[in-house]
C-alpha cells in the first residue's frame, strides 16, 4: 500500500510508457485508488460515463439480463458499480493489474458480484477472447495519457458483437494529441463500425458544466455501433 500524494500519483499515471510500467504503478496504487484519488479528486468519470453509455448506447439496443457487456480497463470497478445500479445487463471486466482486478472482485450489488468475470489482458496486444463476444462495451480511464491510444480499438471493436454499441472515454487532452479523430474517420470509413457520435462529460467534480480551458478535466466519450 502506498501513502503517496494522489496529485502525484495521477502525474506518474500520465507519464507511463507501456504496459509493464502500468502494472507496476497499479500494483503500488490499486489499494489507496478509491479513498485517495477518487475521494480525494471528486473522481466522477464512471458514472457519467456509464450515464452516457445507458442513455446514449443502449437505449434501443436489443440488450438484457441475458447479454454481457465489457467494461474494458475495468480497474477496481467504478464503472461496474455505475453500471449495475442502471441496468441489469451481466458486466464482464477486462484489465492490465490484477491487483486492480482483485479490487473489482469485491464490488457487489445487492449481495451478489457486480462483475460475472474478470479477465487480466493487455490492450496493446491481442485480446484472448472470442470475436463479438460481448453485447456492448464500456471504458472509463484507460484511453489516456500514458495508458492506450487509438490503436487498440480495433480490438475493442473485433470483441463486440455487430450491432453492439459502445461508450468510449477518452481524455481530451490525449484524444487531441494522440490522433484518435484520424483513427475514428478510419473505422468508419473502412465501415468497421457506424453512429459515431461524441458526448463530453467532466473527469471531476460533477460539474454540469464542463470547463473546457483544461482539456485535462473532460473527456470525449465516443459513441458508436459496430458494423
Ligand atoms: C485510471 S485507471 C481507470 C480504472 C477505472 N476504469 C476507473 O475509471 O476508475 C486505468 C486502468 O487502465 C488499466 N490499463 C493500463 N494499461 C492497460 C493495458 N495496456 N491493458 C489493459 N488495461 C490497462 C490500468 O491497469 C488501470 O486499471
Amino acid at each position: 500500500m502506498t501513502t503517496e500524494d494522489p496529485d502525484a500519483l495521477l502525474a506518474e499515471a500520465y507519464a507511463l510508457d507501456g504496459p509493464a510500467s502500468n502494472r507496476s504503478l497499479y500494483a503500488r496504487w490499486a489499494a489507496t485508488y478509491e479513498s485517495g484519488f477518487v475521494a480525494g479528486r471528486g473522481y466522477v468519470y464512471p458514472e457519467r460515463v456509464v450515464a452516457v453509455f445507458v442513455e446514449h448506447a443502449l437505449a434501443g439496443a436489443d440488450v438484457g439480463a441475458d447479454d454481457v457487456v465489457v467494461d474494458v480497463g475495468c480497474g477496481t470497478g467504478l464503472a461496474g458499480v455505475a453500471l449495475r445500479r442502471r441496468s441489469p445487463v451481466a458486466i464482464d471486466g477486462i484489465d492490465l493489474s490484477p491487483e486492480m482486478l482483485q479490487q473489482a472482485s469485491t464490488k457487489q450489488h445487492d449481495g451478489v458480484g457486480v462483475y460475472r468475470r474478470l479477465l487480466e489482458v493487455d490492450l496493446t496486444t491481442t485480446l484472448p477472447i472470442e470475436t463479438g463476444a460481448y453485447a456492448g462495451a464500456v471504458s472509463v480511464g484507460t484511453f489516456t495519457h500514458g495508458h492506450v491510444g487509438p490503436a487498440s480499438l480495433a480490438e475493442v471493436i473485433r470483441i463486440v458483437r455487430p450491432g453492439g454499441r459502445l461508450a468510449i472515454g477518452i481524455n481530451a487532452a490525449h484524444f487531441a494529441v494522440a490522433g484518435f479523430g484520424p483513427a475514428f474517420d478510419e473505422l468508419m470509413a473502412s465501415g468497421r463500425i457506424t453512429g459515431l457520435r461524441s458526448v463530453d462529460v467532466p473527469i471531476y467534480d460533477g460539474a454540469d458544466t464542463i470547463d473546457r480551458s483544461d482539456p485535462d478535466r473532460y473527456a470525449h466519450v465516443a459513441v458508436f455501433e459496430v458494423c
